[in-house]
């Protein structure tokens, strides 16, 4: 286990302190940093929201969320009462900054310590949240905005919050969240490339015959389908998570970890990414929409069921071929696809390398598959390289795949933290390394506007998928015309 650094006493004010990030991820986050001891002196944790409630009454809620999120056995009565011991509850209204008197007066004399806003709010409330600091004097040196996503919903609107947020604190006190950055898979994805000479040579055109990322998960948008159909997989999913994998995948090495050094070649991916306009969008997405089906033999309603049966073009599904046009990447594929509803909570990087030029093995010609590199960021995280070796026996000379294959649980044997773990630590140590810069979000931002704007000048069609499957056959065909399929099979 790597080693565990204290982090300075710190204040932390959840803003959206009663919902569902807060209880759901923020709190037992910061319970589990608690256990583990990282959390030290009288750092507190002040949840912020709309609601008048009693301290007492805040913490039987999140008493209750945290037995609920938490694996069996990790809530501890002693614990439970140092973690308590250390949370506020105070009434903010982002509409009413002159009612933040609460928050100010828990705040005062408390000038020189960390400072966190972590606004767990909708996007729309952002630029009102960080006003409202600025009003009631509440930005310090040692203050810090972490912004969860969506930020925005395209190029414009993210640019007028980070404008807002930029005229409040400077771009170094600013945190923009992608959770995906924060998952321990995501990370080795950097050791993996940057700590073994092994691939490097192979990481390129010539060796590597196409990328694929899959991000699936077996769940409906549930109760957030109102939000959902405002904004769609493509926004959900595409223009944060799956690029910032993409850039991770594609990026030449840093020559550090420095932030700067890590963002500065993501955006050189972000900026080589090819145009998909109107011209392509028919050839190179997908777009879809899940129907009622059954998963782990339980039926399950369509989307448009759970809108009340409302007409909506929004999809649940996206898959996309990209480009980048670099040197390194020219005409090797990146497939990309994210999906609800499918059949299994299944997150992967397949690298596929090119096959052999020419087999030795005559009779076996069919049977000599292409090495594949697969990272596996959830569940069973690790990594596996596919490899081809003789079957044992004394007669002719079969070759099958078998794996190379690494779990990383059972390698070091411990309990995986949570993305948010890790985030939080990040912002209470001031290292945003882990955090999406202004420019890397708005470039991503941008090349999602071309295909949404492509989607509705040619009205592509959203196709429709069973739930349970693997999304519609239009998914297949995309890596069928170039004599691929997806891996797993859809
Ligand atoms: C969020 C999306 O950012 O990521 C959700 O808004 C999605 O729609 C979630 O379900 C997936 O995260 P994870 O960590 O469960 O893969």
């Amino acid at each position: 286990m790597a080693k565990l650094i204290p982090v300075d006493c710190f204040d932390l004010v959840i803003f959206g302190g009663t919902g569902d990030l807060a209880m759901r991820k923020l709190l037992p986050a910061l319970y589990h940093r608690e256990g583990d001891g990282q959390i030290t002196g009288d750092s507190r944790i002040i949840a912020a929201s709309r609601g008048q409630l009693e301290r007492d009454a805040y913490l039987d809620r999140v008493r209750v969320a945290l037995e609920k999120n938490l694996a069996s056995g990790e809530f501890e009565e002693a614990q439970w009462e140092t973690f308590a011991a250390r949370i506020h509850y105070v009434q903010a209204d982002a509409s009413a900054h002159d009612e933040w008197q609460a928050l100010v007066d828990l705040l005062a004399g408390h000038e020189d310590r960390i400072r966190v806003a972590y606004l767990a709010t909708a996007p729309s409330l952002f630029g009102a949240f960080a006003s409202g600091l600025r009003h009631n004097g509440l930005i310090t040196k040692q203050s810090r905005i972490v912004l969860e996503k969506p930020l925005g919903r395209d190029h414009d609107s993210a640019s007028e919050i980070n404008n807002v947020i930029g005229s409040c604190f400077p771009e170094n006190q600013i945190y923009r969240i992608d959770h995906y950055l924060g998952k321990e898979t995501v990370q080795n994805l950097l050791a993996l490339r940057f700590g073994n000479s092994l691939f490097e040579p192979l990481w390129r055109r010539g060796a590597i015959d196409h990328v694929q990322i899959t991000v699936a998960e077996h769940l409906g948008v549930g109760g957030r389908v109102e939000f959902y159909d405002r904004i769609g997989t493509l926004r959900d999913m595409v223009q944060n998570h799956m690029l910032q994998l993409l850039c991770l995948v594609a990026m030449e090495a840093p020559s550090s970890l420095h932030h700067d050094a890590v963002r500065d070649e993501k955006m050189k991916v972000l900026r080589a990414l090819k145009t998909i306009g109107a011209d392509e969008v028919r050839s190179n997405t997908v777009r879809a929409q899940y129907t009622s089906g059954a998963i782990d033999g339980e039926t399950v309603p369509g989307y448009i069921d759970e809108l009340g049966g409302a007409e909506s073009s929004t999809e649940t599904f996206v898959a996309l071929k990209v480009e980048i046009e670099n040197w390194r990447w020219s005409g090797v594929p990146f497939y990309l696809r994210s999906g609800k509803r499918l059949p299994a909570k299944h997150s992967e990087i397949v690298v596929q390398f090119q096959e052999v030029p020419h087999s030795i093995f005559p009779e076996q010609e069919y049977n000599v598959r292409a090495n594949q590199l697969t990272i596996r960021l959830q569940p069973d995280e690790g990594v596996k390289l596919s490899v081809m070796a003789k079957e044992p026996g004394p007669g002719g000379f079969d070759l099958r795949p078998v794996s190379l294959d690494l779990s990383f649980e059972e390698t070091f044997g411990i309990r995986y933290p949570d993305a948010y773990e890790r985030l939080l630590m990040e912002v209470l140590r001031g290292n945003p390394a882990l955090f999406m810069r202004r420019d890397e979000v708005e470039a991503a931002w941008r090349w999602i506007d071309d295909i949404v704007a492509g989607w509705e000048s040619t009205r592509q069609k959203v196709e429709t998928y069973v739930s349970g499957s693997w999304g519609p056959s239009a998914s297949s065909l995309l890596l069928d015309r170039d004599g691929r399929t997806w891996q797993p099979e859809g």
